[in-house]
């Protein structure tokens, strides 16, 4: 005998990520209701609102500027030339936060609980060093994207509230990031770099696509993690300037969880924070993905190994691989290369298991979608004056938006299905790499 799936338990899973639009429709109202009770302040909100003291900008800034973007995959630097609204890179450099060197046996990670800050902040200003060529005379100004839930309160300050995406360094949540920012660039020499501006990747990302365009309301960032940031359009009211806030939308948590859900969310570093980035970001994809594979696999004790899920682990690249492969002999391919180091060669995966299979990551990819399509209907609807939707482009930074198949088809028909005709007026625009050219904008205003 040898391990099977139970296609079984994949269809009524499937069944379960189903969300049709009465649910979906449920979805909207909560979101727009936390946002209204965001901006009155009402605790009871699970929207932080975060303001970012900076608002769009003219399209008009020029000079050369660093944009450092630290976000949870990978640390980047860039060195931009902006002029006459285009922009080129001058500099750069870019460095994994985890990286498995096998051949030389180096296991780098900068995200666990046994990094200090210290470590954290000199891996990051070595790579801004590294993109201005080691140069310690001429100077900089930076443009720091940070994308973490952090209070402001004025550009070039920003305190850390909690980590997000799996990130555990100690000693950073409630401190000024710009400050350990600024003593590790000291200590690597680069006492000309001034850090101008520190903002959310949602809010660089509203500013790069503003650049250009001036019709964009909202950026979402749709990739390892979720959030979307907006001008707050209700600022003349209240007398103040108006700015963009960041949402910091993926600790929505008025949600429905399934059983797999919950088992992502309990296993995480912080259970009960960040729901619905659990339920839609690529950082999660793969883990919900593993967890009904492996509620479906049946065997004997020897054929399936007691720690099944750790071992499977599928990841959201392994989704798309897997939602992209044409064939069955393609699929099966993506299957097994995950499956049979685990259940042996001989495990069973015929046509029915493998079809059930791309079922599952096509559903888990759907309400993925769906959800934050929601969520941007309800920030469209919240934004328009007297009900009246004005036409407008909605930006997306983000590689479950640019890369899963699907899933921007499925956000555009939600949205759709949400908004009726006024749908039309809204465009969905992709924006790759936003978020650290609008770090570099930000440091020219
Ligand atoms: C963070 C946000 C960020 C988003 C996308 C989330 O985990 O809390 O601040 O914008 O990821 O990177």
């Amino acid at each position: 005998m040898a391990a099977v799936i139970d296609t079984g338990v994949i269809q009524t899973a499937i069944g379960s990520f189903a969300l049709g639009i009465d649910r979906l429709r449920r979805v909207e109202s909560a979101f727009l209701y936390d946002l209204e009770g965001g901006v009155s302040g009402d605790d009871q909100s699970s929207l932080k609102m975060l303001p970012s003291y900076i608002d769009l900008p003219t399209g008009r800034e020029e000079g050369d500027a660093l944009a450092l973007d630290f976000g949870g995959t990978n640390v980047r630097a860039r060195l931009y030339h902006l002029e006459n609204g285009t922009a080129s890179i001058i500099g750069e450099a870019a460095r994994p936060l985890r990286e498995t060197d096998r051949e030389n046996n180096i296991c780098r990670d900068y995200t666990t609980a046994e990094t200090s800050s210290e470590e954290l902040f000199d891996f990051i200003a070595d790579i801004v060093k590294e993109a201005v060529g080691g140069n310690t005379r001429k100077n900089y100004r930076l443009g720091w994207t940070f994308s973490f839930p952090a209070r402001q309160e004025r550009l070039d300050h920003a305190e850390l509230i909690t980590w997000a995406k799996e990130i555990s360094v100690p000693g950073v949540e409630g401190q000024d990031v710009v400050r350990l920012l600024r003593e590790a660039l000291d200590r690597c020499g680069l006492k000309n770099v001034t850090v101008k501006a520190v903002i959310n990747d949602t809010i660089a990302t509203l500013i790069a696509a503003a650049y250009s365009d001036d019709k964009v309301t909202a950026a979402t960032i749709y990739g390892t993690g979720h959030n979307t940031g907006c001008r707050e359009m209700y600022a003349g009211e209240s007398g103040r300037l108006a700015q963009l806030i960041n949402l910091e939308s993926g600790g929505f948590s008025k949600l429905m969880q399934t059983a797999y859900d919950a088992e992502v969310d309990d296993r995480s570093e912080r259970p009960g924070t960040q729901l619905l980035e659990k339920m839609v970001s690529g950082r999660y994809l793969g883990e919900l993905f593993t967890n009904v594979v492996s509620a479906a696999v049946r065997g004997e004790p020897g054929e399936v190994p007691p720690d099944l899920e750790s071992r499977l682990c599928f990841t959201a690249v392994d989704m798309s691989r897997l939602l992209a492969a044409r064939t069955a002999p393609e699929q099966f391919d993506v299957l097994a290369a995950k499956l049979a180091p685990v259940l042996g060669n001989g495990f069973s995966l015929g046509r029915a298991e493998i079809a059930a299979l791309k079922g599952l990551a096509e559903a888990i990819c759907r309400r993925s979608a769906r959800l934050v399509a929601a969520t941007l209907s309800a920030v469209i609807k919240h934004n328009s004056v007297a009900g009246e939707i004005k036409p407008q482009t909605i930006a997306f930074d983000g590689s479950v938006y640019a890369n899963m198949p699907g899933v921007a088809p499925a956000v555009r028909w939600a949205m759709d299905e949400l908004l009726g005709e006024d749908g039309k007026k809204i465009e969905l625009r992709s924006l790759m790499e936003g978020s650290g050219f609008g770090a570099a904008i930000a440091a020219l205003m």
